[in-house]
């Protein structure tokens, strides 16, 4: 297949062009860089020893987007451009709905001229707000508190309304939960600028003694240790999920959401522990004040997903705990 990815050397989409190339799939990037680096295009070379093209580009220009889809011919776009941080979202609502917003609807608009009617999206789990029971099926009640999370509910509406009204549409919607670990050269992998939001990404950072210490964010919720519970995906197993998602999409028609999640979840303090065994190194954490807008505990069903997608997540948590501190060893 073809497949154009927007935000192709972020953190997920770069290991989802690995392992489209790996497979055997002719890739195509559009990435502005906002929030990445030129140089994963040639690390994903290193990986693979193939080529994604690679247009340096906002997804909000349409004239660009044209001009792509006039030059080569696309089978499925694979959409993961956008910004994604909670907090940031919160301080600037209008950046977050300028850039979430406007780069779906131009690329869907150019999709349609170009009769290119095929799109994996990345949702969040964030879309389920504060589940009433656990694991999380895709049919729960969807809500969120912020401005992020209101991009990727309008998102999937806007999504649902077009394939209702064009039934040529065919869209997979990917809700994903807490990805982390890096491909295992450890050539690409997450590298947040300043300070890290997100769990693992601090934690790397204090076991390589940038950061004093881990923050646990409340040790007074109704979990096993009472600090907060997630489902945490190795990222090489949620790129796979974006193969199968886009090899349904490209043989079927009409819309459908998919828990991308191993249906397991582990508390602050078990991934501290666990980070500790597998790398043998000291994370120093305190426990501190909950975090405004955090849940107790979030884990998918992810069921479904292989069910419909034939998709199920294979690494373990080893792996993932591994392979992140590997990543920040050799990027260091
Ligand atoms: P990322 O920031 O690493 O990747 C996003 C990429 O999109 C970046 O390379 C950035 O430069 C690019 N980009 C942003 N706006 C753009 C625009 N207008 N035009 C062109 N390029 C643009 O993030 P990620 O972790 O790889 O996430 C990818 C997608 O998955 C996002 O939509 C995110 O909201 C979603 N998601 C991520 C997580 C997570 O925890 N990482 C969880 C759920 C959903
Ligand atoms: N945590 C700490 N200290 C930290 C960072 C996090 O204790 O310094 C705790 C949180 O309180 C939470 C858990 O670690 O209990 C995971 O927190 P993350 O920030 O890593 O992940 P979240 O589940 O809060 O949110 C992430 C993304 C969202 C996305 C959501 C579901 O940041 O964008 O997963 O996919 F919506």
């Amino acid at each position: 297949m073809n497949l154009l990815v927007t935000g192709g050397t972020g953190f997920i989409g770069s290991h989802t062009v690995v392992e489209l190339l790996n497979n055997g799939d002719e890739v195509i990037i559009i990435d502005n860089l906002s929030n990445s680096k030129r140089e994963v295009v040639d690390k994903i070379k290193e990986i693979t020893k193939r080529e994604a093209i690679f247009y340096e580009g906002d997804v909000r220009n349409k004239e660009l987007l044209q001009s792509i889809f006039q030059k080569h011919k696309i089978d499925v776009v694979i959409h993961f451009a956008g910004y994604k941080a909670v907090g940031e979202s919160v301080a600037k609502p209008l950046m977050y709905y300028d850039n979430n917003l406007i780069s779906t609807l131009c690329l869907c608009e150019v999709m349609n001229e170009y009769k290119v009617k095929k799109m994996v999206f990345s949702s969040s789990a964030t879309v389920y707000g504060n589940p009433k029971s656990l694991p999380i099926k895709e049919d729960f009640p969807l809500s969120t508190t912020n401005p992020y999370g209101e991009t990727k509910l309008m998102i999937e509406k806007i999504l649902k309304d077009l394939a209702h009204a064009d039934k040529e549409w065919s869209i997979a919607i990917l809700r994903y939960f807490n990805p982390i670990g890096a491909h295992e050269s450890g050539l690409i992998g997450e590298s947040p600028n300043g300070i890290p939001n997100n769990l693992m990404p601090y934690i790397v950072k204090v076991a390589i003694h940038e950061l004093d210490h881990l923050n646990v964010f409340g040790n007074d919720y109704d979990t096993i240790d009472g600090t907060g519970v997630r489902d945490y995906i190795h990222v090489v197993d949620l790129a796979k999920g974006h193969l199968c998602a886009a090899k349904k999409v490209f043989n079927s028609h009409g819309v459908d959401a998919y828990n991308l999640g191993t249906g397991n979840g582990y508390s602050v303090l078990q991934m501290v522990k666990k980070f500790e065994e597998v790398n043998h190194v000291k994370v120093k954490y305190e426990i501190t004040q909950r975090r405004a807008g955090d849940i107790a505990a979030c884990y998918a069903d992810p069921s479904y997903a292989y069910q419909q997608l034939g998709w199920k997540a294979e690494k373990t948590l080893d792996d993932m705990c591994r392979d992140s501190y590997h990543f920040i060893q050799k990027n260091n």
